[in-house]
């Protein structure tokens, strides 16, 4: 019998405005790391969240945020004497950054309203669309602290603040993904139950993802990629010394702050995700007989083994601007299809988001008015 979903656009056009603003994230989040890599992100020293949208227009505003930036400790300790069109090019990519942030805003929020007028967006749905907004909101403010961490006493920003924006913007990416993937159309009760087993090991390799996504934000965050660019040996061998694993007291800070043991401990966790995604995929094959969940394992195990490839050259090669950036790139295509293969394996399994009924209406809603103006036959 055919799924009353399949015969309503609607949950196709949210999932569709989700997939569209997901994307928008992943650019945003390699414009970010190109902001990152090319010594950018400290080029515009205020936070304007509206007026911002404008750039310098003429010869004296240029030359005014020049001499802002002139004035915080990385222009005098790194870039001492930078002509005003070096200042250009370094502003244009935080200005794109944040132009991109606040498009993000506008292109979540206007449909999101047009589709709660129209009634489109199930109750048990709104909550949650309204989470992944103030989350977003949430991600300006942490971007801007991220920033203020670099204006003074540093010439670099915090790698604690790097790392937590860059997770935020990935929490926000898979919370779409999950959300557009759960309003999929197709009817999932036909698919014979997924093992829990399968379920849990889908689900356990986004945190692990996420995990490590964290882990290299503190590498970069560190700039631990420019030291100890041995493969597979890392400061002499493939564990190195306790001593100098545990250098810094309390033991703690050595997991965020030296450059060896972040290093080391994202190594060990990519080789741990790998081991995990190769047996996972011999689980799926050997247990599962729908097609998407099959494929998504085989993807996730190649998707981490190109990461992994690219991570070892990225490392060996003393971080050259494109091969970053491309480790920067398969880390977003390592987290999409990880969600996506996790919210496929557990979707049929537990309450999926109702649409409303063709011909049905919601109380409060544009359609719900008019209906009730309408008179019945
Ligand atoms: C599942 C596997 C992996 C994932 C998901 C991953 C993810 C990431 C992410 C998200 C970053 C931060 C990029 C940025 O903020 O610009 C990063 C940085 C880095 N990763 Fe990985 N990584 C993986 C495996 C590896 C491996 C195996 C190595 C080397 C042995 C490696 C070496 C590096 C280096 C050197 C950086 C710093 C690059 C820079 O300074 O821009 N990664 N990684």
């Amino acid at each position: 019998m055919t799924d009353i979903r399949t015969r309503s656009p609607r949950p196709r056009a949210i999932q569709l405005w989700l997939y569209a603003v997901a994307a928008l994230v992943v650019a945003m989040v390699l414009v970010g790391g190109a902001t990152r890599l090319t010594e950018s992100g400290l080029s515009i020293t205020e936070w304007k969240p509206v007026m911002g949208v404008l750039p310098p227009l003429d010869q004296q505003s240029w030359q005014t945020e020049f001499e802002k930036y002139q004035a915080i400790p990385q222009y005098r300790e790194l870039n001492n004497g930078m002509s005003l069109d070096a200042f250009k090019s370094i502003y244009w990519w935080e200005w794109s950054h944040r132009l991109l942030g606040r498009l993000i805003g506008v292109a979540f929020l206007l449909p999101f309203l047009f589709f709660l007028w129209r009634g489109f967006v199930p109750a048990s749905l709104r909550p949650r669309l309204w989470f992944i907004f103030g989350l977003g909101a949430l991600q300006g403010a942490v971007g801007w602290w991220m920033v203020a961490s670099g204006l003074a006493g540093r010439v670099e920003v915090s790698q604690y603040r790097l790392a937590t924006h860059l997770l935020l913007a990935c929490l926000i990416y898979v919370a779409m993904i999950w959300t557009a993937q759960r309003c999929n159309a197709t009817n999932a009760a036909a698919r014979p139950p997924t093992p829990v087993r399968i379920r849990f090991s889908a689900g356990a390799l986004v945190v692990l993802v996420l995990i490590q996504i964290y882990l290299g934000a503190l590498v970069a965050g560190l700039r631990a990629g420019y030291v100890f660019n041995t493969w597979p040996t890392i400061d002499g061998g493939f564990v190195p010394a306790a001593a100098r694993l545990f250098f810094n007291a309390p033991v703690w800070r050595n997991f965020f702050e030296n450059a060896l043991t972040v290093q080391f401990d994202h190594r060990m966790l990519a080789y741990l995700i790998f081991v995990c995604t190769l047996l996972h995929a011999f689980d799926v094959g050997g247990s599962v007989k729908s097609g998407a969940i099959r494929v998504g394992a085989f993807a996730l195990f190649a998707a981490v083994t190109l990461q992994a490839t690219l991570g070892i050259l990225t490392l060996v090669w003393h971080v050259p601007l494109a091969l970053a950036l491309a480790h920067q790139a398969v880390a977003m295509l390592v987290l999409t299809v990880a969600s996506v293969h996790a919210a496929n394996a557990m979707v049929g399994q537990t309450q999926r988001f109702p649409s409303p009924r063709i011909g049905e209406v919601r109380e409060g809603s544009f359609s719900g008015r008019l209906a009730k103006s309408k008179p019945h036959p």
